[in-house]
């Protein structure tokens, strides 16, 4: 968890952790400066470790709820195949356009579609099954995110949650988002269905593996 790591250790670890494409640089300093919210994008590390994820697992049909200015949709993209393809879902057209600006000028746009809209609803008209799942949008669906989404896990798939610790409140949840998030944290632990693992980056990012 970020905030139990001092900046030392936080600058260490982006150091050893092979560094941020420059396109993603920029994409990161205008959104700062133009959007506000840069915690919300994944960032580096966490960038990085979808990209190896997506490599180990040589997935090709990857899915993301919430693409904000399209940073992990970006770093998703870079890792797939040539014939990979990410189905990005994103409720806000200000945030949607933004990222296509940026997927229109990376190598790596083309593998990416936006499906603007509340992802519960489009999740229910996308049937093919995923290599892979991204969840990083609004908390209070993290359960009905798991729910409608694990039938369209590919066995030997995987599910990666975002915020999965929810700046170690899960223990004792104080909002909708905390109870939200220890919910699907639960329900993934109790699905015989699939294998998991808890992760202590950054703001906690669970791993569920289909069996
Ligand atoms: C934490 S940000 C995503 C960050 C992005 N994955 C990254 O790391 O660069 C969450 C995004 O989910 C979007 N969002 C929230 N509720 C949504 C919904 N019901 N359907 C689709 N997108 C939603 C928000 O507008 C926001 O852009």
């Amino acid at each position: 968890m970020d905030n139990v790591l001092n900046q030392d250790l936080k600058n260490y670890i982006e150091n050893i952790t092979s560094p941020e494409p420059p396109l993603l640089k920029n994409l990161r300093q205008e959104t700062e400066a133009v959007i506000g919210a840069p915690q919300m994008l994944c960032g580096p590390t966490e960038g990085r470790l979808l990209q190896i994820l997506i490599k180990v697992l040589q997935a090709k049909n990857c899915l993301e709820i919430g693409t904000f200015t399209g940073y992990s949709a970006l770093n998703i993209a870079e890792a797939l195949p040539a014939d990979g393809k990410l189905i990005t879902c994103e409720i806000r057209q200000q945030n949607a356009e933004f990222a296509q600006k940026y997927f229109d000028r990376s190598p790596f746009g083309h593998k990416i579609e936006i499906r603007l809209g509340d992802a519960t609803q489009t999740i229910q008209q996308i049937d093919h099954p995923f290599d892979f799942i991204f969840i990083d949008a609004d908390k209070p669906n993290y359960p009905t995110y798991y729910d409608l989404l694990i039938p369209k896990l590919r066995r030997g798939g995987l599910m990666v949650v975002d915020n999965a610790l929810w700046d170690g409140e899960v223990v004792a949840p104080k909002d909708k988002a905390g109870e939200a998030i220890h919910a699907l944290n639960l329900k993934a632990r109790h699905d015989e269905s699939v294998e998991t693992v808890m992760l202590s980056v950054r703001d906690g990012i669970l791993l569920i593996r289909k069996l």
